[in-house]
């Protein structure tokens, strides 16, 4: 394979034409594969990890079957060595400076170059290079990465951590995990989690590439941009432009680096000077005519190409160039004293604007890296924003997501908070382990940093309220581990982070309280304090519907319940015998505690169970159940959170977000997520496309019968409108009598709009609150706007008069492209109706509906080529009374 030679062809008049001169050799692709004691060899993908090799090469079955999670732990005990040839040519051998580049090694490895060590790996979110240049011989080389296993290295380091403990040792039993990931730089939920698989893989997995070169080549480049004059709101931009270089065992080289934005006719150059001890360049210009990056919602997602360039003076003249999409937007996190309550606000601007922030979780979407490729990013980001949100959290026991995933949210207009890789653990604080936390930090913000999604860090998950509730016993020894605490997340990690003068807000911890929390020595009396900062609040015990339980803090980071993926998604890791909900089978994917005895508690407090006698139907039944009742819990949280953004009860609220746990999943599971594994949409990702509508009516009735409905509204625009509360009869399909409330020049984000006793509103017209139900709709006048219609219920569904079977009919016709329109009719009112395509991959445009009309339309959105013929068979429509025999 000879060098690579990327051609960046500009076409604007200001444009040069660049060469990428630095030579890089790809070392991915066909590897081999081999255990400790040679007994299994296969080919292998790089990148790429054992678990997806063996599976490739049948030595392995699907890892996510049952209980293979478990059975094939012998995988992640064994260790494992990559290897393959690779050839050099004369020229590429004279360079100065030959580097072995490897972007990521999950985890432990010792690379070895034609028989000879060059270096070790310790933290698989670091990129090691290793000098090559003298191991290197013309013709053919060989390579080895031999990776040890990661459970064992992390329980020999635990034992070696012998001045005191640092826990947690083990995942709950509940888990099936591995012990220790706390004493290992990697994917911390690798080693399990309450929602996930142990599989703790070996892998190369990201890029691995030998480069040459003489003078130095661009590592790095870190863009930021801020408003140049604070007076003015964005326009004009000063951009910082810092450029890292490597020099490899040069001690100085010189050139010329020229940073360049064709769109917007910006061009500039600068002679550097590089030397073992400035290895960095920053330039600072003035952009005048940039178009701003806002949040999906909020307005465009303007991003201009920039290329940074540099020109060795040497001979023959070198060059490299990094090139990337950015886009010009300012952040500000504003934690200052709220009038009528103690403690700080906690809200994010952007672009001066203050926003709601309106998200979901981000896990790792598969336990194998590899398989996770940027179609499948965009299908489920994409599938965020279409479910109205416009921001997600990276959590910290996961990794630094790739690069796709950054791109696709600056492209989307998706915000990110981006946690540091420490997750619910004490962590050791050895030398060695901080020096490899500050190499990560300060590689990850400088590939992170210049990516407009990115509006905030946050230096672990939970770290803060676990020392302080005692989470892990370390209550007897508290100071120690506070002062442990203090110097992984504030000395080093947000030190370093700092440093880099990422020139975003950060927070030390998830939840946390921000100001207050350091005043308190960086570990709060009460993290979860909702007059500070973010709070992470779940409930089980309690009563979803009963909002009076829920917080009122200033940002909720985290919440949520449980429900089950899917049959159809269940089906392709079980078989029959694993169906029904006490199974071993549900026992065994059960990672929480008493996970499926909390969602049937919840679900009996307001729904019949199921009365099939078939125990598959009955499963099916009872994962629809658990589906509707987590969609019912964080439609309930996430509207309350929503009401109280502009108001201030007893002290708490003005709540400026909502990201609940948790969007996606990593397999096949019950857990707390929206989206499916496969990316089907659970009910819940349905209804939260309308709990984050940008205009929503929400209702909430206090302990006295007083009903408060409430506008809530992200339009930047002030509007006359109109509220609409109609009441309704469950055994009908026509409206018993509606309440309309003209207002005029709405300009609040959150105020209850009508206020009335919930009676008053039924008045005679309904009889008994069991047999009706209300629905809420504002409408925006001028300009023209409409929310979704939001049904509110007046009692439990196990107690509601009158709703009978329904029979559903429907028929499917094209549209354009890969959508295709359904026409349901009903001959009654039908909750929770329920369309599945079994089979063919897509979302609909609405489901989980209350259908209280004759006719309704929607649509499904095909992700593949199918055919009317196809869904028709494929399709199923279900609602609440088919799991009930007559
Ligand atoms: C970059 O280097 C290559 C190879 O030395 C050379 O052909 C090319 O002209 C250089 N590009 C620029 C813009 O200097
Ligand atoms: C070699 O390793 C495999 C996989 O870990 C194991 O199943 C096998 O028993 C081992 N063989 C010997 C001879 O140790
Ligand atoms: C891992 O291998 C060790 C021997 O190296 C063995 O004692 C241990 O039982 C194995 N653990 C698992 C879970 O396979
Ligand atoms: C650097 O910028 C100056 C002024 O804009 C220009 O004249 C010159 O050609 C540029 N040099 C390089 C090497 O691009
Ligand atoms: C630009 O960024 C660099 C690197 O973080 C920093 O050292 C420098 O002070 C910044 N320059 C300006 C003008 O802000
Ligand atoms: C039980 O229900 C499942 C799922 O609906 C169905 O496939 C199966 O045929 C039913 N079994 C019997 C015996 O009716
Ligand atoms: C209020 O909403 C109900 C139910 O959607 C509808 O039938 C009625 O026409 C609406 N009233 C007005 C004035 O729009
Ligand atoms: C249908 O697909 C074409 C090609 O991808 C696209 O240009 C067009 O906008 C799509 N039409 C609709 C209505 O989505
Ligand atoms: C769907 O069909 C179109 C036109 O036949 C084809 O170009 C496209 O690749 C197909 N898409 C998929 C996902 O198979």
């Amino acid at each position: 394979m000879g060098p690579r030679v990327v051609l960046l062809a500009l076409s604007l008049a200001l444009s040069v034409q660049w060469t990428d001169a630095e030579t890089r050799i790809d070392l991915g692709g066909k590897w081999s594969l081999t255990n400790g004691n040679k007994s299994i060899t296969v080919p292998a993908t790089v990148p790429g990890g054992v678990y997806t090799a063996l599976m490739a090469a049948d030595e392995i079955g699907n890892p996510y079957m049952e209980s293979n999670d478990v059975n094939y732990r012998w995988v992640a005990n064994d260790s494992w060595t990559y290897s393959r040839d690779f050839s050099m040519t004369k020229e590429q051998l004279a360079s100065k400076n030959i580097l072995l580049i490897c972007e990521g090694l999950d985890t432990i490895s010792t690379v070895t170059v034609n028989g000879k060590t060059i270096g070790k790996s310790e933290n698989m979110f670091v990129r090691y290079e290793f000098d090559v240049k003298n191991v290197l011989i013309e013709g053919t080389n060989s390579i080895s990465v031999a990776f040890s296993s990661a459970m064992k290295y992390a329980l020999s380091k635990w034992k070696a951590h012998t001045a005191y403990d640092v826990p947690p040792d083990c995942p709950p039993d509940v888990q099936h995990g591995i012990c220790h990931p706390n004493f290992i730089r990697k994917e911390q939920s690798s080693f399990g989690w309450d929602w996930g698989p142990a599989f703790a893989p070996q892998a190369i997995w990201k890029d691995i590439r030998i480069e040459t070169f003489d003078c130095a080549v661009i590592r790095d480049v870190v863009a930021t941009a801020v408003p140049w004059n604070k007076k003015f709101q964005v326009q004009p931009w000063a951009i910082n432009i810092t450029t890292y270089f490597e020099l490899g065992s040069n001690t100085g080289c010189k050139g010329t680096v020229t940073a360049e934005f064709p769109e917007l006719h910006v061009s500039h150059n600068a002679t550097v000077v590089l030397t073992k001890r400035q290895t960095s360049f920053s330039m600072t210009f003035q952009v005048q005519n940039a178009d701003t990056w806002w949040p999906a919602g909020f307005g465009a997602q303007p991003l201009y190409d920039l290329y940074v360039h540099f020109q060795s003076s040497d001979r023959p003249a070198e060059n490299s160039t990094k090139s990337l999409k950015f886009g010009f937007r300012n952040v500000e996190l504003v934690q200052e004293e709220v009038p009528n309550s103690k403690g700080l606000s906690f809200y994010f601007k952007i672009n001066t604007r203050p926003i709601f922030i309106k998200g979901a979780n981000w896990i790792p979407a598969d336990a194998f890296q590899e398989r996770i490729d940027r179609d499948r990013l965009t299908n489920l980001l994409q599938s965020l924003v279409d479910a109205n949100m416009h921001a997600t959290r990276v959590w910290g026991g996961g990794v630094y997501e790739q690069d796709a995933f950054y791109e696709i949210c600056d492209r989307l207009g998706i915000m990110v908070w981006q946690d540091f890789q420490f997750a619910c653990a004490m962590y050791p604080v050895g030398e060695a382990f901080l020096s490899s936390v500050t190499e990560e930090v300060v590689q990850q913000v400088r590939r992170l940093s210049s990516h407009p999604s990115v509006i905030a860090w946050s230096a672990n998950n939970e770290n803060e309220v676990a020392l302080r509730q005692n989470w892990y016993g370390t209550a007897k020894n508290f100071s120690l581990y506070q002062k442990d605490y203090v110097t992984l997340y504030i000395d080093t990690v947000l030190k370093a982070l700092n440093k880099e003068n990422s020139n975003l807000p950060s927070v030390s911890s998830s939840p946390s309280n921000g100001p207050e929390s350091q005043k308190e020595g960086w570990v709060a009396k009460d993290p979860g304090d909702p007059h500070y900062g973010d709070v992470h609040y779940y409930n089980y015990p309690a009563d979803c519907w009963d909002v009076s339980v829920f917080p009122k803090p200033r940002f909720a980071s985290e919440y949520g319940y449980q429900s089950w993926p899917s049959f159809d998604t269940l089906e392709t890791v079980s078989q029959m015998g694993d169906w029904s909900l006490n199974s071993s089978f549900s026992q065994h994917r059960q990672h929480h505690a008493d996970g499926n005895e909390q969602m049937m508690t919840q679900i009996k407090r307001h729904f019949k169970d199921s009365t099939s006698t078939n125990t598959t139907q009955k499963f099916i039944n009872r994962i629809y159940l658990t589906q509707i009742s987590q969609a019912l819990c964080y439609k309930f949280e996430t509207e309350h959170y929503r009401r109280l953004q502009s108001s201030i009860v007893n002290g708490e609220g003005m709540t400026m977000g909502a990201v609940y746990w948790q969007l996606n999943d990593i397999w096949q599971a019950p857990s707390w997520a929206s989206i499916e594994y496969g990316g089907k949409w659970k009910m819940l990702h349905y209804f939260a496309k309308d709990f984050f509508a940008p205009l929503l009516a929400s209702g909430v009735e206090d302990d006295k019968g007083t009903l408060s409905v409430y506008v809530i509204s992200d339009v930047d625009r002030i509007f006359d409108g109109m509220l609409n509360v109609t009441v309704w009869s469950w055994d009908s399909q026509t409206p018993l009598q509606s309440v309309i409330k003209m207002f005029k020049q709405f300009n609040k984000s959150a105020e209850p709009v009508l206020v009335r006793k919930t009676s008053e509103i039924l008045s005679t017209h309904c009889a008994k609150r069991q047999s009706c139900y209300l629905t809420f709709q504002v409408t925006g006048i001028q300009p023209q706007l409409a929310s979704p219609i939001n049904p509110f219920f007046l009692s439990s569904f196990s107690d509601a008069e009158g709703i009978k079977k329904p029979n559903i009919e429907f028929d499917v016709s094209k549209n354009v492209n890969n959508t295709f329109s359904i026409q349901l009719t009903s001959d009654a009112t039908a909750p929770f109706v329920w369309l599945e395509a079994h089979g063919i991959r897509g979302r609909f445009s609405n489901n989980g509906f209350l259908m209280n009309q004759r006719k309704r339309v929607e649509l499904f959105h095909a992700w593949e080529n199918t055919t009317v013929d196809a869904l028709t068979e494929a399709l199923t429509v279900s609602s609440l009374m088919d799991i009930y025999q007559d």
